[in-house]
């Protein structure tokens, strides 16, 4: 594995997202909403990094795929808060085509917030398929497969503090 982003890297570019966060949002009602699970270790750390009330929720998106290609996405929303009369940041690992996020700010957006809006970790140039792009983006990356940090492939990797680019070696030793 080749890491692109060490942990203080990473940290340094969390911190700079929610000092535009907070300026943007100090003093709204607010609700954070993570994407499951890749965000979890995002959605812990930023939301540590915000000194102002708020409130977290989560909500479920994962799409059946082989192994790095996509599949169809299937959106789990009973589990999200009511955010009706907030507005709401959602939070996810990386923007890839953005079919993910463009479909949840959809649901959300069903569910009468006052805004919605878009905050990841990583994009990945080159990638974008949807009209939409995200409002807060830490770190622009290449057009690798990545783990760490919350992303996992197969579930794996996603414990390591860094960002790392898989290389077929890796990918080998979990087959699907
Ligand atoms: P999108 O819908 O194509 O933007 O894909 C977004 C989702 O795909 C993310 O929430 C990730 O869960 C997953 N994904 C995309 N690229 C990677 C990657 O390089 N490593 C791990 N997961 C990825
Ligand atoms: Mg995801």
């Amino acid at each position: 594995m080749k890491t692109l982003l060490t942990e203080t890297v990473i940290q340094d570019g969390v911190r700079r997202i929610a000092q535009q966060i907070a300026h943007d949002f100090r003093g709204k009602r607010l609700t954070m909403m993570g994407v499951m699970t890749g965000s979890v270790v995002f959605l812990a750390d930023l939301m540590r990094q915000l000194d102002f009330p708020l409130r977290v929720g989560v909500v479920w998106a994962s799409s059946y795929r082989a192994s790095t290609t996509r599949g169809e996405l299937v959106v789990n929303t009973p589990m999200m808060p009511s955010v009706t009369g907030d507005h709401v940041l959602l939070v996810d690992d990386i923007f890839d085509t953005g079919h993910t996020l463009d479909r949840l700010l959809k649901e959300i957006r069903k569910c009468g917030p006052l805004s919605v809006h878009s905050a990841v970790l990583l994009r990945k140039q080159g990638r974008r398929e949807v009209s939409l792009d995200p409002d807060y983006v830490a770190f622009e990356i290449p057009d690798e497969f990545v783990v760490g940090y919350g992303l996992d492939y197969q579930g794996h990797y996603r414990h390591l503090p860094y960002l790392a680019a898989l290389e077929p070696d890796d990918m080998a030793k979990w087959p699907s």
